[in-house]
């Protein structure tokens, strides 16, 4: 396995490796591995003949200093366990590799400014203010900025994302689509811990306690599908909430139920209409997100 810093050398190997012919699957993360990245690693590598994989927690789309700061980074630990799954390049750049100051700085000033519409990419419409968007103002620019350059620089032919990251999905599908760039994107299922818990870097800051409690996200998710249909929507949000709420260790931000191409609130049940639900709460200073599609 490689391990590369320079987004140079980077380029140079891969069109090495595509002067051979060969397919490159490429998964971007933002380290602090678990099984539900290395699931991504093993539907690349049963698809493409080069995996790649990058490590870089990107400072753009954190609208919580503090949340950046935390982050769990775990590089040496996410080497093995990529190389353990056949991974074949890490590209991990530094800071000053990805962004110019200047960039850092205006991203600074928007979060400040709330001035978002300035210096975007493309137009996400609504999949970008509601949900997640609407609780973290610029999170999905920052996101778009960071995968539009990984994929400028890696060029691969298919990428995987967790479903887990759902809206994040959404936003992707439609940068590459508005872009035009030819890749194509390969969604894998949310992977959970035996209790329900939805796998995610951030669990690693969770205490076993807080563990237990974060069942409740998962089980309440499950309880949703189990009465779809049987109950209105109106019905199983308020269902959701009481539930949510009434444990003194969340404070949820949102529950919804919507449509899965717009990600547009639903409110009555329409015929071919596909639905998911979507919950985001902080657990003590954790933020968790999970989904179930309906
Ligand atoms: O899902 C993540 O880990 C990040 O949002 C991503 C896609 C690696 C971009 O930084």
């Amino acid at each position: 396995m490689i391990i590369l810093k320079s987004k140079f050398e980077t380029k140079k190997i891969i069109s090495a490796f595509k002067n051979q012919q060969h397919s490159i699957g490429f998964i971007p993360t933002m380290g602090a591995l678990h099984k539900g990245h290395i699931s991504l690693i093993n539907k690349a590598k049963s698809e493409c003949s080069i995996v790649i994989a990058s490590i870089f927690v990107n400072p753009t789309q954190f609208n919580n200093l503090n949340d950046l700061k935390n982050y769990p980074r775990t590089f040496e630990a996410d080497c093995i366990m990529l190389e353990k799954a056949g991974c074949n390049v890490i590209f991990a750049p530094e800071i000053a590799e990805m962004y110019s100051e200047k960039e850092l700085e205006l991203k600074n000033l928007k979060i400040e400014d709330k001035a978002w519409t300035e210096g975007k990419l493309v137009d996400f419409g609504t999949l970008e203010i509601v949900m997640e968007g609407a609780h973290r103002p610029g999170h999905f620019n920052g996101v778009a900025q960071i995968v539009s350059k990984l994929f400028r620089i890696i060029e691969p032919d298919k990428t995987y994302f967790g479903q887990k990251d759902f809206q994040q999905l959404a936003i992707i599908r439609s940068m590459v689509e508005q872009l035009s760039m030819p890749i194509e994107i390969i969604d894998c299922p949310i992977l959970r811990e035996p209790n329900g818990l939805a796998m995610s870097s951030r669990n690693e800051r969770l205490t076993t306690e807080q563990r237990k409690t974060a069942a409740l996200i998962s089980k309440t998710l499950f309880q949703v599908k189990n009465f779809y249909t049987s109950k209105s929507i109106a019905e199983l949000k308020k269902f959701a909430e009481q539930q949510l709420n009434a444990e003194p260790q969340f404070k949820l931000e949102y529950f919804e139920i919507a449509d899965v191409n717009t990600l547009k609130p639903a409110s009555e049940y329409k015929a071919n209409q596909k639905l998911i639900a979507c919950v985001a709460l902080q657990l003590g200073e954790i933020r968790l997100i999970d989904n179930i599609l309906l």
